[in-house]
């Protein structure tokens, strides 16, 4: 299967592993999956994909969570705690005043530690246990790091954090600490945690968990499959639009991967994938770059900044899978500044639904794009929103109203409120 959106099932390979392995997306190369620890391509160093010889269609899915998927997974079970089954929120309001057919939000930020990086951990973690490697680790800017510190718990394995010191909300440093991962925090960016990472797990020091891993972007797969199934059983169609925030764009590629196995499989047909939408704050937008200026590759930005710190990213590693994701499914992307993030955040607060900045980017993204007519009024889209508001309470108090300090006494409330 090529990245193309119709590419055919394949054959499976003599290294598959009961029809599962591992691809190169740059040179074919075919890999056992589960024999050595692997993270890129050994011929061309490419970024690799697990293949099935046989993709599910909605038919094989049955149970709740990431699990119900496992049809599409390349285990029955994995380390859960659980995740996944996340809420398709309605937002009328915020439907309106956006002006679009059918919006709705996919609060990926109601999974056990708070993020839809859940999803890929209860895999990846999975995968670790099979190829029997001991110390886990992760660059991150912050809730990669939560996910893995609590799925590497549950484990019972020891977890090593790389973070870019200062720059990650405070919710996500407490859980990876109260998780008892390893937190170091390194003098520089996400990008630079990366590359070190990386460089750990080639010398076999470490187990990455990143996405470029592979597995974890199985996980996140389902985000797909639990989008396309409840949209189906609410209106009987496919969403048009799925509008997401970008940082290393495993999500994007994630959700690629799944709309493509589908088509494989026969269940849904090209035409009717929704159109991938990535959205990236302006001062870390180097897939939007690449996209506006039709490149097949990203530049890396050095200097990134932006108040939505979990997408403060300058080398979006999946950019090569992600790419042909917003192009062949007739998406784009766009950047979005801080106060337009900021005011997202408070529409869906609006909403009851509480997120932080990263998530609201979508919202954000999705506005502009229907001001400058990209996104039609006639659309179903599903804005998906990747973190909880508790994730970063600083932001969350910035963007809110001041508690106002009051007496002790329900005169003095009385007075302060303006009672009668
Ligand atoms: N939203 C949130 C809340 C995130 O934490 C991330 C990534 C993204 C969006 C971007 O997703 O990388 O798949 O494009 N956070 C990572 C981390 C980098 O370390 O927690 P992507």
């Amino acid at each position: 299967m090529s990245l193309s959106l119709d590419a055919p099932t394949q054959d499976a390979p003599s290294v598959a592993d009961d029809g599962v392995w591992l691809e190169c997306i740059a040179c074919g190369g075919q890999f056992a999956p589960f024999d050595d620890v692997r993270f890129t391509c050994d011929d061309c160093d490419g970024l690799l994909e697990v293949r099935y010889a046989d993709p599910p269609t909605f038919d094989d899915f049955a149970g709740e969570g990431v699990w119900r998927y496992a049809a599409a997974l390349p285990f029955e079970e994995g380390v859960s705690l659980p995740e996944g089954h996340t809420p398709l929120h309605e937002v009328p309001r915020l439907k309106e005043d956006v002006g679009v057919n059918r919006l709705r939000v996919k609060h990926e930020g109601m999974n056990p530690t708070g993020s839809f990086k859940d999803r890929g951990m209860t895999v990846g973690v999975r995968v670790a246990a099979e190829l029997g490697v001991d110390r886990l680790a992760c660059a991150s800017t912050g809730n990669t790091s939560a996910a893995l510190a609590a799925y590497g718990a549950r484990a019972g394995m020891e977890t090593l954090v790389l973070l870019p010191a200062g720059k990650v909300a405070a919710g996500k440093v407490a859980q990876a600490s109260l998780h008892d991962a390893r937190i170091l925090e390194v003098d520089g960016n996400f990008d630079t945690c990366l590359d070190i990472v990386q460089d750990l797990a080639n010398r076999g020091e470490v187990y990455l968990l990143n996405s470029l891993n592979p597995f974890r972007l199985e996980g996140q797969k389902t985000i797909g499959f639990e989008i396309l199934e409840e949209f189906r059983d609410d209106y009987g169609r496919f969403p048009d639009r799925i509008v997401l925030p970008v940082g290393n764009a495993g999500n994007t590629s994630a959700l690629f991967k799944a709309f493509r196995e589908l088509v494989a499989a026969g269940a849904m047909q090209p035409e009717e994938v929704p159109a991938l939408t990535g959205v990236q704050a302006a001062g870390a937008a180097p897939m939007v770059e690449a996209v506006e200026n039709g490149a097949d590759e990203v530049r890396r930005w050095e200097e990134v900044e932006t108040r939505a710190t979990a997408i403060r990213i300058g080398n979006p590693v999946n950019a090569p899978k992600a790419l042909p994701g917003i192009r062949e499914t007739g998406g784009t992307a766009v950047a979005v500044d801080d106060e337009a993030i900021t005011e997202a955040q408070r529409d869906l607060a609006r909403e009851g639904v509480g997120v932080e900045p990263a998530s609201a980017a979508s919202v954000a993204g999705l506005r502009k794009l229907r001001e400058q007519g990209v996104v039609d009024a006639d659309e179903d889209v599903v804005c998906l929103t990747t973190g909880h508001l508790l994730k970063d309470p600083d932001a969350a108090y910035e963007a809110g109203g001041d508690p106002e300090p009051v007496g002790g006494s329900t005169e003095a409330v009385r007075e302060h409120i303006g009672a009668e």
